[in-house]
């Protein structure tokens, strides 16, 4: 089977990592000349992919076409592309529905797909809006599936996804308050990382053990934990969090 890739960017070169670290069987690759910079380090790195002339050659070329462009290029340029009736449509576009891509590609076989850049780890979850059975099994290869019903579902998903960078900024403020007592900074990274990697490692390991449970759990009455837990909550940190997330699903 031939895949292209509409857009050679962040997201796209992820996936196609994750697929050539996967067992799974693919023909060629066919990406757009579009990340000049990004699609030449790839074509370096893997044999079986070929960098398109332009986007109707790598169309014409694959069976399945992903788009991986933002959703202002989508607008423009999709509803000039000739896509043929046998293509399935793969779209990580974020906001551009499901109405609209059948509209501008003229297909019926369109789903939308969220993948995250750990897919290039083959790890993470990764939603996909219908119940299409050789997609369920080629992501499968690729990280965690979660197969939503409809797309308001999926957007709920996505909304989580805008929690990387206040995720990880999290581990920063950690980091920089270590500092702030006199730890280097290379060893304030490192234990942070380790800590925040353990505690995600140990609620998989737990399956067992809900969320709510894995909270209680983990403090004790007067403990340091229940301290700054309660001290969060009075600052109504949960709840800013909870209001943004609102805020962003509203966008979709
Ligand atoms: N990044 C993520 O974590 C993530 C996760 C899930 C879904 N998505 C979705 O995936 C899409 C792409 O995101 P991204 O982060 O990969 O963005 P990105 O890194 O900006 O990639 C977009 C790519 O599209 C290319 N492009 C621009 N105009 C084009 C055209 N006319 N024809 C062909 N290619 C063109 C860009 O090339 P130039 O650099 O030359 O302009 C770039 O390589 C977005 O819709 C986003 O919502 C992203």
């Amino acid at each position: 089977m031939n895949l292209g890739f509409l857009g050679t960017g962040h997201i796209a070169s992820s996936v196609i990592e994750g697929i050539f670290k996967s067992k799974l069987k693919i023909k060629r690759i066919f990406i757009s000349p579009r990340n000049k910079t990004i699609a030449k380090k790839l074509n370096k790195r893997f044999k079986k992919i070929s960098i398109s002339k332009n986007n109707q050659q790598l169309i014409d070329n694959s069976n399945w076409v992903f788009l991986s462009i933002t959703p202002k290029v989508g607008h423009e340029i999709l509803k000039n592309l000739n896509f043929k009736k046998s293509k399935k449509i793969i779209s990580f576009i974020s906001t551009i529905n499901l109405k609209d891509l059948k509209k501008y590609t003229k297909i019926k076989n369109v789903t939308r797909v969220i993948p995250l850049p750990f897919i290039g780890m083959k790890k993470g979850p990764i939603i996909i809006t219908s119940s299409d059975r050789s997609l369920n099994f080629f992501f499968s290869h690729l990280g965690k599936v979660f197969q939503v019903k409809n797309e308001k579902l999926s957007n709920a998903f996505w909304s989580t996804s805008s929690f990387m960078a206040p995720y990880y900024n999290l581990l920063l403020s950690t980091r920089n308050w270590l500092v702030s007592k006199g730890i280097k900074g290379k060893e304030a990274e490192k234990y942070t990382k380790e800590l925040f990697l353990a505690l995600t490692e140990d609620s998989i390991n737990k399956k067992n053990l809900s969320l709510k449970k894995l909270v209680a759990d983990s403090q004790t009455p007067g403990g340091t934990n229940a301290f700054v837990l309660k001290r969060l909550k009075k600052n109504k940190f949960y709840q800013t969090q909870q209001k943004a997330l609102n805020e962003i699903f509203k966008k979709f």
